[in-house]
């Protein structure tokens, strides 16, 4: 109960800030997004739940879905996913090239754009129809029929996502990439483009929180995965700020240009927030704001 309180507390205490940041406009779609949007969502694993703002209303995912490619290619493929990319945190921006031309196509970690498109090309050798299978995974972590991919955005970002297409050809280039670049693209451009609200998003990462365990009892991860995967948030889920909110957070979590971001309490709860103007490092600047006042207002973090 005490959380709820601390909840509308920090929440109206972060609404009343003057209004930094921008909204991302390198993706034309993402940029008729209303920027004072600001929702919050807790869920725990005893199954209870709490809501303020506009936690209802749905956002683009863009790169929190990265920790649920990961999730699915790492099932499959257990330890061996790790010849394939790293998992230390990059220091670079997300969309960076730099590393990868010295590190021979290898990307640092699973999160920075480089790493998602090696883990969409894991999902497309593996996956017999890749963007349906993974739909389908995703619905089944909670349950959940409505979760779906937005054309609309997915069609804005590949028109102008020449970053990402020259990530993937240099990769591709190195051989660390075995399908066609626009194939991973397209699989890349379609995981980033769902559309989840803060509801949907704390409950998609519940089985995190649950060692690697759905609510309803399946098994997605197994508990040293669903360990390694949040130690890859804590470490590398915000780029090169990913430090920062460490410091300031404590908690494991990841981050998206939408404006989102989901956090996790290992055991206990995951919150997601969505505030849609970007820091310049490319991380929601309430959301940010927020969960530095709620973990220290409630004491709980993994510190
Ligand atoms: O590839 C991109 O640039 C976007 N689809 C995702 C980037 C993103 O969300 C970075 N996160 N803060």
């Amino acid at each position: 109960m005490y959380l709820n309180e601390i909840i509308q507390e920090v929440f109206h205490e972060v609404d009343s800030l003057e209004a930094k940041g921008q909204v991302a406009s390198y993706i034309p779609e993402l940029k008729k997004v209303e920027p004072e949007k600001f929702g919050v969502y807790l869920s725990t694993i005893d199954n209870t739940g709490f809501g303020i703002g506009n936690c209802y209303e749905t956002f683009s995912i863009q790169s929190i879905a990265k920790v649920l490619s990961l999730s699915l290619a790492y099932r499959i493929l257990g330890e061996k996913i790790w010849e394939r990319l790293g998992v230390e945190p990059s220091g670079t921006a997300f969309n960076s090239l730099i590393q990868l031309e010295v590190e021979n196509g290898i990307p640092r970690n699973p999160f920075i754009n480089a790493g998602a498109l090696v883990i969409s090309d894991i999902l497309l050798s593996h996956l017999e129809h890749p963007k349906e299978d993974f739909l389908a995974f995703i619905r089944s972590l909670s349950n959940n029929r409505k979760i779906d991919y937005s054309s609309r955005i997915a069609t804005s970002e590949k028109q102008v996502g020449y970053r990402n297409v020259a990530l993937c050809n240099l990769i591709k280039s190195f051989g660390n990439i075995e399908n066609e670049p626009a194939d991973v693209l397209n699989f890349y451009f379609n995981l980033c483009s769902l559309e989840v609200n803060c509801q949907e998003l704390s409950g998609l990462f519940l089985f995190l929180a649950n060692d690697g365990c759905t609510l309803s009892g399946s098994r997605v991860l197994s508990q040293s995965q669903s360990k390694r995967v949040k130690a890859l948030m804590q470490t590398c889920g915000f780029y090169d700020e990913s430090g920062e909110f460490s410091f300031k957070v404590g908690l494991p979590g990841k981050s998206g240009v939408g404006g989102g971001i989901v956090a996790i309490h290992p055991k206990h709860y995951v919150i997601a927030v969505w505030s849609p103007r970007l820091n310049s490092k490319g991380n929601s600047y309430k959301g940010m704001k927020f969960l530095e006042e709620f973990t220290t207002k409630s004491q709980l973090s993994i510190f």
